[in-house]
């Protein structure tokens, strides 16, 4: 009997939830869901989408979101994706025709405003669309044209609507571009037309086919334009494909197929997921541990703001404000600061990194700032609150960030294992640690040897050398000739012809792009041709192009240098008549360099053409001024003019940067190099001395006789082009304006410090 009575409550249970499940084809004002029985929700008729209650996590039960969901991949959420609310919610259909989800505390979390458009009725479809239909058929209100964070198939997204995911957004514009912006400010991608299309859109509309094709529908297109494919499409059936903007600031397309409950990335639309501003938060630095990107903080000086989630970002341990005067920059290797359009304007400008990491000391709001050496000699600066890091050995550029001294550098850890994780001992570390106490006992025994052989005169010629090629930073590398064969493709793509030899284009291992010089004729030793190597690329100066490497065997002599993207390398090596008219452009288009006359004389450019530009450099660095800057104080002369004729009358003192002159310099050492600066630059390549001699004129050792006048060189023309023009007397900055005012007098000795630095590195 019992029994009985048992079977027969089973048996209405299960007609009363196939009743809710079944009947929701039409759903009627006046019903409710319950998060406390999820199992009762509405279905689309065919049964591939539901709407209901689904838990968030499986490990927290207790937290709900109100989705449409499609086998539990939620593709709608009442509130945004982000909206969670307890077991004790519920969700309203109201009598009015208004959706409301309430939680526990009958709290409105969300609700559609529908009152008052004569709801009589909603339906969940079978495209997943639940729609609020007046007098049965005419859709009011629905899910496709309020969307949150996903795109269904035969859905119409059009301009004006956003998916929206934490501060990320994705919207189509106007004009056609698809963005992804970062809290309504920053477009951090854009994706538009290809220019190919000359066309302006009336009202263009995305729409995803469901075979995983994104395209872009509008009057004036004959057809749809085809923005993105899926690496899917067409494959398969009974396939769901959705675009989604995920919680990690990226819009991808997904593949499920029906029934798997698996979903599979077949697009994704930033492909590297650590250029999406803002994704390890502010002051965060995100890098990649093997292929998934993690997220750190920039050094010891910061701490997670929540451990638990590190992508929420980093906070000092002591505010700027704190240790004023004191602030120093942080240096972190093969790392930038994402900038994107809407920041740049007066933070961007051309400066060398010695130029970019001291511009950002000295700057009032300046955080942190970026130099890249990608060849375009662009720095950075960022003084909005919000900066967001990206690491990776494959980073052509160098970031400064400011901080409270001591600046506190990340313990050297495993690549992405960047700020504070816990360290454990791993099996490579004690060979590690045996390794490197042998590397430093040998290190140790060779400062003792350098320590008491250093007066020896046979010790001083060589650690010259070595001093030299240790200043260079990016010291030069020698490639064998092979080497260059091979990443000039045999030499095959000719960027010009110099007079003393071709120039090819190549692509080194790490895929840097080069110009390789082939010096052909060159008689010169090759102990010779390694010193005048090093001492080119010692002199790192943002007005030149840098020397990345040389090759040095049997007969070739090869210099390789880094490659400007922008083209101004080959203006720079091979201007010749039929491009002279391009030249008058080259003040304005910011093409940086000192040419010697013959680069663009069309003569034998050989490695005294080098000689030039570092003599220009180094009166630029002893003098803090321009080459052509033309001031009253110069009788309106071109500097190096000017100079010269102070010199022979014997003022040397008026050439001297001021501040080196507070500075108690030693008048005697930037006597000459003011000296050696006036042989260099010489018109006559012959009468240049060789960079050999130059620095052994420099290091005192070899007599300074009296240089000729440098003859001056008609403005415009080739000599001593220095293309950003500035009057300004920072020797560290070529735009006048971006240099900003030191703040205190603290940061004034800083600043001064750090030009004195410069100045004794340099000359070496
Ligand atoms: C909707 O209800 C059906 C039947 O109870 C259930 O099988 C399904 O899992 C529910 N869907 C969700 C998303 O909870
Ligand atoms: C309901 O939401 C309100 C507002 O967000 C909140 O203050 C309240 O604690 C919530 N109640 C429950 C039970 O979560
Ligand atoms: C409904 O109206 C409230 C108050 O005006 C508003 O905050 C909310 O965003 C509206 N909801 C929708 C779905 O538009
Ligand atoms: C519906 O209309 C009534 C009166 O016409 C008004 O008081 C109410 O605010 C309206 N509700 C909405 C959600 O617009
Ligand atoms: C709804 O239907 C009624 C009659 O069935 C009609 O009078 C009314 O105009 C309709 N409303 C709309 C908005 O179409
Ligand atoms: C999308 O909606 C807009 C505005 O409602 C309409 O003009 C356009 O034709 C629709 N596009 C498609 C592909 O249905
Ligand atoms: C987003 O921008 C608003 C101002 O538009 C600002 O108040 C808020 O702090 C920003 N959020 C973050 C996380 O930076
Ligand atoms: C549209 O996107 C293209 C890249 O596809 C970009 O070059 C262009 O600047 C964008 N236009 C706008 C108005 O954002
Ligand atoms: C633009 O269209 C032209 C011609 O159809 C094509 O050759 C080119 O590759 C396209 N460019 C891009 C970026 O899609
Ligand atoms: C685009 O079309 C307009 C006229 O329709 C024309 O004036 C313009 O030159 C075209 N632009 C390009 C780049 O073809
Ligand atoms: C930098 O110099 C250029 C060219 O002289 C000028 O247009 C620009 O405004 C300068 N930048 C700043 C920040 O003043
Ligand atoms: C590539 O290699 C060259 C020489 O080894 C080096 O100078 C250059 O900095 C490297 N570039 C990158 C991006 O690592």
């Amino acid at each position: 009997m019992n029994l009985h009575l048992i079977m027969v409550a089973q048996f209405l249970f299960i007609i009363l939830i196939f009743f809710f499940t079944s009947v929701s084809a039409d759903i009627l004002p006046g019903t409710t869901l319950h998060a406390s029985i999820p199992n009762i929700n509405w279905t689309s008729p065919d049964g591939t989408f539901s709407l209901g209650f689904i838990p968030i996590s499986s490990s927290n039960p207790s937290s709900y979101s109100l989705s449409i969901s499609y086998s539990s991949i939620p593709i709608w959420t009442a509130g945004g994706p982000s909206t969670a609310v307890d077991s004790n919610s519920v969700f309203q259909f109201t009598a009015s025709g208004n959706l409301q989800l309430l939680n526990g505390s009958d709290y409105i979390i969300w609700q559609s405003n529908t009152s008052n458009l004569s709801i009589s009725s909603a339906s969940l479809r079978d495209s997943g669309e639940f729609v609020l239909l007046r007098n049965g058929t005419i859709s009011a209100w629905s899910t496709f044209e309020n969307p949150t964070d996903t795109i269904l198939p035969s859905q119409n997204f059009t301009t004006g609507k956003t998916l929206v995911s934490g501060l990320y957004s994705f919207s189509l514009l106007r004009s056609g571009n698809l963005t992804l912006t970062w809290n309504d400010s920053i477009i951090y991608w854009t994706m538009g037309l290809n220019s190919s299309v000359n066309v302006s859109l009336t009202s263009p509309s995305l729409g995803f086919q469901s075979i995983g094709i994104l395209s872009l529908y509008d009057q004036r297109l004959s057809v749809p334009y085809i923005m993105a494919y899926s690496s899917d499409y067409a494959e398969g059936s009974d396939i769901l494909r959705f675009v989604k903007l995920d919680s990690d600031g990226n819009l991808r397309m997904y593949s499920s197929a029906q029934g798997s409950g698996t979903v599979s990335e077949t697009w994704s639309a930033v492909s590297d997921q650590c250029r999406v501003f803002g994704y390890c938060g502010n002051f965060g630095v995100c890098s990649y541990n093997d292929s998934s990107p993690v997220c750190g903080c920039p050094s010891e000086n910061f701490k997670f703001v929540d451990p638990g989630d590190k992508r929420k970002g980093c906070t000092r341990t002591k505010t700027i404000d704190n240790c004023p005067g004191t602030a120093t920059m942080l240096q972190l290797d093969h790392a930038l600061f994402l900038t994107y359009d809407a920041e740049l304007s007066s933070q961007d400008f051309f400066a060398g990194s010695a130029a970019c990491r001291f511009n950002c000391l000295v700057g009032d709001n300046c955080q942190a700032s970026t130099s890249l050496s990608d060849g375009t000699g662009r720095c950075y600066l960022k003084a909005s609150y919000f900066v967001s890091g990206y690491q990776s050995a494959a980073l052509p550029s160098t970031s400064f960030v400011k901080v409270c001294s001591p600046a506190e550098p990340n313990p050297p850890a495993e690549q992405g294992n960047l700020g504070g994780s816990d360290w454990k001992l791993r099996p490579w570390v004690v060979p590690v640690v045996i390794l490197a106490t042998l590397v430093a006992l040998v290190a140790l025994e060779g400062g003792m040897w350098v320590w008491c052989c250093r007066n020896s005169p046979k010790f001083r010629g060589l650690s010259a050398q070595y001093a030299l090629l240790e200043y260079a930073s990016g010291a030069p590398v020698q490639f064998s000739y092979k080497e260059l064969q091979r990443s000039t493709k045999g030499f095959k793509e000719k960027l010009g012809e110099g007079g003393f030899g071709a120039v090819y284009r190549g692509i080194l291992i790490n895929r840097t792009v080069v110009a390789v010089k082939q010096l052909e004729g060159i008689e010169q030793g090759e102990k010779q041709f390694r010193m005048e190597v090093a001492t080119i690329s010692s002199t790192h100066h943002l007005n030149l192009v840098r020397l990345i490497g040389f090759c040095s065997e049997g007969r070739h002599r090869l210099l390789v240098y880094e490659f400007m993207k922008n083209g101004s390398l080959n203006n720079f090596l091979f201007m010749t008549e039929e491009h002279s008219g391009k030249f008058l452009d080259w003040e304005h288009r910011g093409t940086r360099g000192y040419l010697a006359p013959e680069w663009l004389a069309n003569l034998p450019i050989t490695s005294k053409s080098d000689v030039f530009s570092y003599g220009m450099v180094l009166l630029e660095i002893v003098s803090g001024r321009r080459n052509f800057e033309v001031s009253p104080e110069t009788n309106r002369k071109k500097f190096s003019t000017w100079a010269f004729e102070e010199f022979d009358k014997g003022n040397v003192e008026r050439i001297v940067d001021r501040r080196l002159l507070d500075d108690g310099v030693d008048m005697e050492q930037a006597t000459r190099a003011i000296q050696i600066s006036f042989w260099c630059i010489q018109e006559q390549p012959s009468q240049r001395p060789m960079m050999g001699k130059v620095v052994q004129m420099l290091e005192g050792i070899m007599e300074i006789e009296r240089p000729p006048a440098p003859k001056p060189v008609a403005e415009g023309s080739a000599s001593g082009t220095s293309i950003n023009r500035s009057s300004n007397t920072s020797a560290f900055s070529t735009n006048a304006t971006s240099v900003p005012v030191p703040s205190s007098s603290s940061s004034l000795q800083t600043a001064l410090q750090t030009a004195e630095l410069e100045r004794a590195s340099a000359l070496v």
